[in-house]
């Protein structure tokens, strides 16, 4: 298992360009699934979870092909499927497998797919998920750790989420295209990456409307046809680097973003004293000034992204003030907590909120990672801690970051993988 070694205290200054976002990839992946022709995708973000989401496509005889691996352009072409399923040694490794289960029966009329089971940030049921398909006419079953979904033809239906629901919206959203009528989506995540798959299903044919609102009317289709389609930049990914900049006191630009989807990321900055200057595409960061706490509430988009939390929570740390961070949307996402604090930060957790006083001098510590954000948050607590870090585990970190050490290293960190030191 791969380590990586930060040794703190660099200022880092330059750019860094943003890769395509992992969230909107995965679904959009997926959604190869509702055509027999070729899906063109640029801008795929060279991680674990897309090579996992490309496994359990080739697994359910998808033909996926790259010009080189690891690539980021793919093509996709599921001509013919039969009986597909999504097995358990796959979904269990990427809850995200299970954007398959709307794509497969809206197309094949039957798919088996895996339950994911309990994660490491919360519960995370897919009951919204197989509500929706039934409320679509699919007959579901759940046996042997597995759910079967079936219908001859999906029928369209309106469909009001019992709470905002991400993967939910798409996989319905998916299911809804090759649906009988129309279908209405009520209480609909509104992220950009949802609105990212339906600009990609439009092109391939669909008739969707109002995606990024709270209401999608989807008007069914016979066919699907294949399409082009470019990833958007990762908003996660942008906000990790310009706190990066920020706690390091340093002058990052982050290029090839699209700061329109950084508007709650940018306001808490700006709240916390931390400067940013934003073009089109870029946002340069400017931490020359110290920094002050700020609350934050984690929220459904527009609202500030709990993939963001532990990120903002390193901050918080080196802020001058007690920050209040309440976590929304996972019921235990707070597992990088307990590492901070064992790297000399003040954090005290009560429920589903963290409250951290700073500022702290953080100290280099042995840490583990938990999952892909908390891993971030120790990488950015060890760029600024005194000494070397050592973190473990950061194949998780290898799920969502593109070559996080070598674009933290071309900005002047001091970090190295190391392979497993243990016999
Ligand atoms: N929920 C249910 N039932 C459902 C679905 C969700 O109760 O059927 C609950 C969840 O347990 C959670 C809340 O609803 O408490 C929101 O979960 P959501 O379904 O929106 O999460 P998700 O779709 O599984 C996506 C991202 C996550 C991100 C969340 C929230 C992808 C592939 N994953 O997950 O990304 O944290 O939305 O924004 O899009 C990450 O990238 O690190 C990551 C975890």
């Amino acid at each position: 298992m791969d380590k990586f070694r930060i040794k703190g205290g660099k200022i880092l200054k330059g750019q860094v360009a943003i890769s395509g976002a992992k969230n909107s990839a995965l679904p959009i992946m997926a959604a190869s699934l509702l055509t027999a022709e070729p899906l063109h995708v640029h801008n795929i973000p060279k991680v674990r979870d897309l090579v996992t989401m490309s496994k359990l496509l080739t697994f359910m005889h998808v033909h996926v092909s790259v010009k080189e691996f690891p690539s980021s352009d793919y093509t996709l072409q599921a001509t013919r499927l039969n009986d597909e399923v999504a097995p358990y040694e796959l979904v269990k490794t990427m809850r995200a497998s299970t954007l398959v289960l709307g794509p497969l029966v809206a197309r094949c009329g039957r798919a088996r797919v895996s339950l994911p089971g309990g994660c490491a940030i919360g519960q995370r049921p897919i009951d919204l998920h197989i509500k929706g398909l039934e409320l679509l006419g699919a007959k579901i079953t759940q046996e042997h750790g597995y759910v079967e979904a079936t219908a001859d033809r999906l029928r369209g239906a309106e469909i009001v989420f019992d709470r905002i629901t991400v993967t939910g919206t798409e996989d319905l959203l998916m299911a809804a295209t090759l649906a009988e009528g129309e279908t209405i989506l009520q209480n609909a995540a509104r992220e950009p990456e949802v609105a990212d798959l339906a600009a990609l299903l439009n092109k391939m044919g669909a008739k969707i409307q109002g995606a990024g609102t709270p209401t999608i009317k989807i008007k069914g289709v016979t066919k699907l046809k294949g399409a082009r389609h470019r990833i958007i930049p990762d908003r996660i990914e942008a906000g990790t680097f310009l706190i990066a900049g920020a706690l390091t006191g340093g002058d990052l630009n982050i290029a090839a973003c699209d700061p329109a989807h950084l508007d709650a990321i940018l306001i808490k900055l700006k709240e916390s004293g931390v400067k940013t200057k934003s073009t089109a595409d870029s946002v340069r960061v400017m931490g020359d000034n110290p920094f002050t706490a700020s609350d934050l509430n984690t929220e459904e988009y527009p609202g500030f992204p709990t993939d963001m939390q532990a990120q903002f929570m390193a901050l918080a740390t080196q802020a001058e003030g007690t920050s209040i961070i309440t976590e929304n949307i996972f019921e235990n996402r707070f597992m990088h907590a307990q590492e901070l604090v064992r790297m000399g930060a003040n954090i005290k957790i009560e429920g589903h909120r963290a409250v951290v006083r700073g500022k702290t001098q953080l100290s280099a510590a042995a840490v583990l990672a938990s999952d892909l954000r908390a891993s971030a948050s120790l990488v950015l607590a060890a760029l600024v801690a005194d000494g070397e870090t050592i973190i473990d585990r950061v194949y998780h970190i290898d799920r969502g970051y593109e070559k996080i050490e070598e674009k933290l290293k071309a900005v002047g960190a001091q970090i190295r993988r190391i392979g497993n030191m243990l016999p």
